[in-house]
């Protein structure tokens, strides 16, 4: 996610706010920008590509002295990673600079409003409108902090704002929605960051903001108040994280951090789906209607943990849309000569959208005439600037080599194409859509309620320090959660682990078994009774061969009590959805058990983050 800055005080913004993105560029980021304020005027550089970029357009053209700033890394989501769309933005005389983190979901209403006034954009972000709405502010007698109250009670999505206005020397004004934002308290200065990376250099004294409050810093003091001007207090509290924690929000690991911020990521990865009349809307879809209408089969291709979102959105899309769909292991798929043409929709999955094996995959898919969407985390990577359309997730850089809430985004984004293509194709009522996006809408907090027993899963995955191989059930959308599970294991803890559908058991596996064997079984959803009592089936063959069953299932099924042996409960969700909260114990598991063995979870042995060789 973008990295912030916010400086006022005695020292030389400049130097503060890029000292602070450097420490914030753990969080990855495609450009960066600074802006501070001088001689009643806003003066700023922005560059797309690393902080280098920057600091070499500020040699060639250097900022003047300035004690009051701003500063951005942005992760781009509206719009290309590219100089105009990078950050500070202004307003439309320049006076005022805004960054911003997160998304804003109103912000076609509020750009054709602004349009229609004779407001022309210069980039393609949804930030760009807050600097004029906020400059209108300012331009009307109204000082920077009602400016940003105003401003914030006509936004929707979720987002954090820090502003500077040319004409006021002495304030820096932020706000957040459901988006983070921490205040830094020095002597005689005070500081903003995304996190206490941003300032922990000056100062380990911070206050914690509550949600839709706005805080204006100024050299003597802080204030905060709510959007709608009433004072309001934040928290303070004193940093005793040393830098590397402070850039994991505390956590030993960015896996540890990212799995905790799965909530969040899932949240902003529904924002902005719907219209105003409640119908699903995905706006990077460049596919008309009518060729989503006209397609008759559907190709997913995608490697690792990306694959098996696939395998669940295959049973999402047949359910739900009634087309036929084959998920393919992307370095497999041009090699068997696949069967395509212009009524075959290719979807391509990728968190880093650059691995090789996707990108060839995607080449060959449109040489033979048929559509490419990409469902990718990465804004202006090379498979969604080769698709025909994207459904960009919006989990944030991804740090840890080992996939998380990349996963979780990419779960929704399936979910959501299957969604959209059930309504153009009119094969589930508007009803039955708008009832499960609540369902997804509602998976955050769920996705909270099985991270609030991580203490649960760090015991039972201690306990299996010195096991050998350890096995993962699955039936129906539970199999790819399986797969998954067992694949986090490999990849971190070096452990022998499988993943198999339950049913397949009988057909051979079920001979690893052994006395002491774990077993973890992702149970089904009761609703479908005959997949659950057939998962129940087959967790009693394992146990009665010895094995040690660890049971993931929804709470108050007490069936499944005198089958496991451990049981760890998941919070009640409708079985397509079920994913998204059954991988996250799993996550956990292999991340307390690599942990415990030792092993680097960030950096596993032999592995990249981005596998661009094929
Ligand atoms: C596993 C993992 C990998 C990736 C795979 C595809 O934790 O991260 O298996 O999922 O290399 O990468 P992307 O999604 O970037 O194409």
């Amino acid at each position: 996610m973008c990295g912030i800055v916010g400086y006022v005080g005695g020292r030389s913004a400049q130097d503060v706010v890029i000292d602070g993105l450097r420490r914030l560029e753990y969080r990855g980021y495609d450009s960066a920008g600074v802006a501070l304020v001088h001689e009643g005027s806003v003066e700023g550089r922005k560059k797309a590509g690393k902080l280098a970029n920057l600091e070499k357009a500020i040699s060639e053209d250097p900022l003047p002295v300035s004690t009051i700033g701003l500063g951005h890394t942005r992760w781009a989501t509206h719009g290309a990673p590219n100089d105009v769309n990078a950050h500070p933005h202004r307003g439309y005389g320049g006076r005022v600079a805004v960054v911003h983190n997160g998304i804003i979901e109103n912000f076609d209403d509020l750009r054709a409003r602004l349009e229609e006034e004779g407001h022309q954009m210069v980039s393609e972000t949804d930030t760009e409108i807050v600097a004029h709405l906020l400059e209108l502010q300012v331009d009307s007698g109204e000082d920077l902090t009602t400016a940003m109250q105003r401003v914030c009670r006509r936004l929707e999505g979720a987002f954090t704002l820090v502003a500077i206005d040319g004409q006021d020397p002495d304030r820096v004004v932020a706000a957040r929605r459901n988006s983070p934002l921490v205040v830094g308290l020095g002597e005689g200065e005070n500081f903003l960051g995304s996190d206490v990376a941003a300032f922990i250099e000056f100062t380990r004294e911070a206050l914690e903001l509550g949600q839709d409050q706005v805080v204006t810093i100024t050299r003597e003091g802080v204030q905060v108040s709510t959007f709608d001007g009433r004072p309001a207090e934040g928290r303070a509290y004193h940093v005793d994280w040393d830098l590397s924690a402070a850039e994991k929000d505390g956590h030993d690991w960015f896996m540890r951090k990212e799995i905790f911020e799965q909530p969040r990521a899932v949240a902003d990865s529904l924002l902005g789906r719907r219209t105003r009349s409640g119908a699903l809307q995905l706006d990077e879809m460049r596919l008309s209607d009518q060729e989503l209408r006209d397609i008759d089969k559907i190709i997913i291709i995608a490697a690792g943990t990306s694959f098996y979102a696939g395998l669940v959105a295959k049973y999402a899309i047949e359910h739900w849309c009634r087309v036929p769909v084959e998920v393919e292991l992307s370095s497999e798929f041009r090699y068997r000569d696949p069967i395509l043409d212009y009524s075959t929709l290719v979807v391509a999955i990728s968190q880093s959208g650059e691995t090789a094996d996707t990108l060839q995959a995607i080449r060959h898919a449109r040489t033979q005439r048929s559509k490419v969407l990409a469902i990718c985390n990465t804004n202006g990577s090379t498979i969604p600037r080769e698709s025909d359309a994207v459904i960009y997730t919006h989990a944030g850089p991804e740090i840890g080599v080992a996939s998380t809430k990349g996963f979780l985004t990419q779960l929704v984004a399936c979910y959501l194409l299957a969604l959209y293509l059930a309504q153009v194709k009119g094969t589930r009522y508007g009803d039955e859509i708008t009832q499960v996006l609540g369902q997804l809408e509602a998976m955050p907090d769920h996705i909270s309620e099985v991270l609030a027993k991580a203490d649960q899963v760090y015991d039972l995955a201690r306990e299996h320090v010195g096991s050998r191989s350890v096995l993962f059930l699955g039936r129906h959308a539970g199999y790819p959660v399986a797969l998954e599970g067992a694949l986090k294991l490999k990849e971190l803890a070096y452990l022998h682990a499988e993943g198999f559908a339950a049913g397949e058991l009988k057909h051979g596996p079920i001979a690893l078994v052994e006395q002491g064997l774990p077993v973890l079984c992702v149970v089904p959803p009761r609703g479908r009774d005959q997949l659950h009592d057939k998962m129940i089936s087959g967790i009693q063959e394992v146990r009665a061969r010895g094995a040690r069953t660890i049971c993931l299932a929804e709470e108050g099924d007490t069936s499944i009590e005198p089958y496991a042996d451990v049981l760890l409960t998941l919070p009640r969700v409708p079985v397509l959805l079920q994913p998204l909260v059954a991988v996250v114990p799993l996550q956990l598991f292999a991340c307390e058990l690599a942990t415990a063995m030792g092993h680097d979870v960030d950096q596993p042995r032999n592995l990249a983050k981005s596998v661009t060789v094929e």
